[in-house]
């Protein structure tokens, strides 16, 4: 269990609270590259760390995210124009470039000189690995563009999507770093999900349904290490990587391509689930890719809103049938949308001093201790927080078959991290 004060310090992260300004210490991605297609295209809502903004590609194709409503008098420029090097208000005509800087007032008199003195709040919305990614913080404290593995590997090796999750950021990425109900909830569809399916690995996670838990901190967030047994006295160890703040990469199986998340708050009661999949080594095939598009392995079916069409509106698609005849163990179709349910069902925010937690949750009381401390670091003394270096982004989950006697962290030390052209250490 969580202390109140605690739970309130680890799931607020709207402008002026301690998660809040540490948060914004991050590039966090704010849309897929997809959602901005051409020049000019239409402008898009965009609400991270409860701050509603607005995203635009103008003419020249810079990228803007800027307030989404009007300095004049409040309208929100998603009715705006997006013509000739800006967004232009559709109230009163007012314009803004990818600066938020207003540079056209068109009912004020011709040689009026009052828009050079309208800015609205804007945040810098650069490409990289088809996310645009946004920094949210200090502009003096812009750290350099991030350097996750999937975001720095060629097009044709990755492939991301994103889906709205409706509750609060920390139980979403919770389940990201609590391995041991994998053998659980999504243990029809390691059987048959494509992108998981045949791997030697899979017969570790669903032989022993009680792995032992060894957590170790990393230089950017956690080692969540879950020891299964093996041949021979031999351990399987799948290690999750955690980054502070809520990267998370699963371990990956035989020869998949890997894959994780990024749980980034919308408000204090929505996330964004994003799900990306890659291979350090070699292009998605059109199989895989076909997959990730119907919403296989940790991606989803979503509608033009990014809402998934299994929802808490229709129960998720419960499929009583499947889950007796164990063809799903909860009912709901697909992993993404099992752990979704589930965590929606927590409530918009779980309340955290109700919870009973046992030795397999050792990731997640280390998670939350090891934030805690971040945050408080980071409020009184302004210590730069874990996961903002690229070298603590530089890294990779692993899954391997170690003697019993060998610390998984050192026999695996070189599997953990990312480096180009090598592939995964996947059993
Ligand atoms: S409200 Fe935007 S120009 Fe008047
Ligand atoms: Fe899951």
């Amino acid at each position: 269990m969580l202390r109140n004060e605690h739970n309130e310090l680890l799931t607020r992260t709207g402008p002026d609270t301690p998660f809040g300004n540490m948060f914004r210490c991050y590039w966090i991605p704010a849309l897929l590259a997809g959602e901005l297609p051409a020049n000019d295209c239409p402008p898009v809502r965009v609400k991270l760390l409860s701050e509603r903004l607005i995203a635009f590609r103008d003419t020249e194709g810079r990228y803007g995210l800027m307030d989404e409503f009007c300095a004049h008098r409040g309208v929100s420029l998603w009715f705006g124009r997006n013509e000739e090097c800006g967004l232009r208000c559709s109230y009163h005509g007012w314009k803004y470039d990818v600066t938020g800087q207003c540079v056209d007032m068109p009912n004020e008199p011709e040689h009026s000189a009052f828009a050079k003195k309208v800015k609205l709040k804007s945040y810098p919305l650069v490409e990289r690995g088809g996310v645009l990614w946004t920094y949210m913080g200090p502009p003096e404290q812009q750290p350099p563009l991030p350097e996750y593995e999937f975001a720095m590997v060629p097009a044709a090796q990755s492939y991301t999507s994103k889906r709205l999750q409706e509750c609060n950021w920390l139980q979403a990425m919770e389940g990201g770093i609590d391995s041991s109900h994998v053998s659980f909830l999504h243990r029809g569809d390691l059987h048959t999900d494509p992108l998981f399916k045949g791997s030697r690995g899979n017969q570790y996670n669903l032989g022993d349904l009680r792995p032992v838990f060894e957590v170790v901190e990393s230089a950017g967030g956690l080692y969540i290490g879950a020891r299964r047994n093996a041949e021979d006295g031999h351990y399987y160890w799948r290690i999750t990587q955690w980054v502070m703040p809520s990267y998370t990469m699963i371990p990956p199986r035989g020869t998949h391509s890997v894959h994780g998340h990024f749980w980034i708050p919308i408000d204090d009661e929505n996330c964004w689930a994003w799900s990306f999949d890659y291979h350090p080594t070699r292009h998605l095939t059109d199989a895989e890719l076909a997959a990730m598009r119907a919403g296989k392995g940790i991606h989803a079916k979503v509608d033009g809103n990014f809402r998934p069409l299994a929802n808490k509106d229709n129960d998720y698609l419960m499929d009583r049938a499947a889950q007796k005849a164990g063809r799903t163990y909860s009912g709901v179709e697909g992993f993404a949308m099992q752990d979704q349910s589930l965590q929606e069902s927590m409530g918009p925010i779980i309340d955290r001093t109700k919870e009973t937690l046992v030795s397999t949750d050792s990731g997640i009381i280390m998670a939350r201790q090891r934030l805690l401390r971040a945050i408080k670091a980071f409020t009184d003394e302004r210590v730069t927080p874990p996961g903002v270096s690229l070298e603590h982004q530089r890294v990779r989950s692993a899954a391997v078959v170690l003697p019993p006697d060998q610390p998984f962290k050192d026999a695996a030390r070189e599997a953990l991290i990312a480096q180009p052209g090598v592939a995964p250490a996947s059993v």
